[in-house]
């Protein structure tokens, strides 16, 4: 489902030169870990013998009569050196990965995110929520420009910075016009009902609430506010997806409760470590009414009970 295409294939030097990578610390971070394992099981290495010795004393002293020191402390010192040895390895797995992720995955996917929406000569207006830097918003842009639509696509960031290096990139990839960015708060999207034709989202709704903790009932509430959000904007018959990493069980089974359509999802990716797939979805023709999103619900209740009326 959703192949990516071969001519939309492109270098990641060309991808990292205009969007950058947002997370480079937490990717530091694993580098920095890497290095140390590396250099620990080198001194295991180099040092295998003295440290021996030193475990001898160290068993031989709880070992009392013991004739076994000596192997014992050759095995704790082998069993340490060679856990150290495969962490290193394991950590620089885990940065490559994550670069990886973040720049040619991350435009990858994007392709696919767009290949989801069979008819984009339709497309009026879509929004890519939590835009970032608009890897995915300028892809829908260049899509849209393919396609000679005279449609639009809105980002929307929380954050006033981000949305001015959007707009630069936007510029950089040539589909400034048909670029907007927009401030705001994803959990209550300052848009009207029914208004958008496509809807997409990539690596961002798990992030919704992370303040309250990954697996917090508050944290899953939030996430689900802004599908409810998502779907409140979209048009009657107008396509969302949602590219996202750990939640995507709960997305779906959050979707076919709404009752939407064509809920469909990808075959699982490994992005940032862990297992990540495409959700789309279509909001049905009739109009979905009454569904409890607002800031004074209770998490609980907004997980578990809702109400809709659809009018025919
Ligand atoms: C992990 S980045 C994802 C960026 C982009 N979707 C991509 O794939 O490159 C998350 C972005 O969402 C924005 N964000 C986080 N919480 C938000 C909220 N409640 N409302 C709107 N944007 C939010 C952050 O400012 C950040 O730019």
């Amino acid at each position: 489902m959703h192949k990516p295409t071969s001519t939309n294939s492109r270098d990641w030097t060309q991808i990292y030169s205009i969007y950058g990578m947002e997370q480079w610390h937490t990717l530091l971070f694993l580098i920095f870990q890497a290095i140390l394992f590396s250099i620990w099981s080198i001194l295991f290495l180099l040092y295998f013998q003295p440290i021996c010795q030193f475990l001898d004393t160290f068993f031989l002293f709880t070992e009392t009569n013991s004739t076994g020191g000596g192997s014992a402390a050759r095995f704790a010192a082998g069993f340490t050196g060679c856990v150290t040895a495969l962490s290193a390895v394991c950590l620089f797995f885990a940065a490559g990965n994550f670069f990886y992720s973040a720049v040619g995955l991350r435009y990858e996917m994007a392709q696919r995110i767009v290949s989801c929406v069979n008819d984009w000569s339709n497309v009026k207006v879509a929004l890519d929520i939590g835009c970032g830097r608009g890897i995915l918003l300028n892809t829908v842009a260049t899509q849209l420009k393919k396609t000679g639509s005279s449609g639009r696509v809105v980002g929307l960031d929380r954050s006033k910075r981000t949305t001015l290096s959007t707009l630069r990139t936007a510029n950089m990839e040539g589909v400034g016009e048909y670029v907007t960015c927009r401030e705001g708060d994803v959990r209550s999207l300052p848009f009207g009902d029914n208004y958008f034709d496509v809807v997409v989202s990539a690596t961002f709704v798990h992030t919704v609430g992370k303040e309250y903790g990954h697996r917090t009932v508050e944290a899953a509430a939030e996430r689900m506010r802004v599908l409810g959000e998502m779907v409140r904007v979209l048009k009657p018959g107008g396509v969302g997806v949602v590219w996202d990493l750990l939640h995507v069980p709960e997305y779906v089974r959050r979707l076919q409760e709404l009752k939407l359509e064509d809920i469909r999802v990808s075959e699982r990716v490994t992005a940032f470590m862990v297992s990540s797939h495409i959700v789309s979805f279509r909001k049905p023709s009739q109009h979905i009414l009454g569904t409890v999103w607002g800031d004074e619900a209770d998490p609980d209740a907004l997980l578990k009970t809702y109400t809709y009326d659809v009018v025919v």
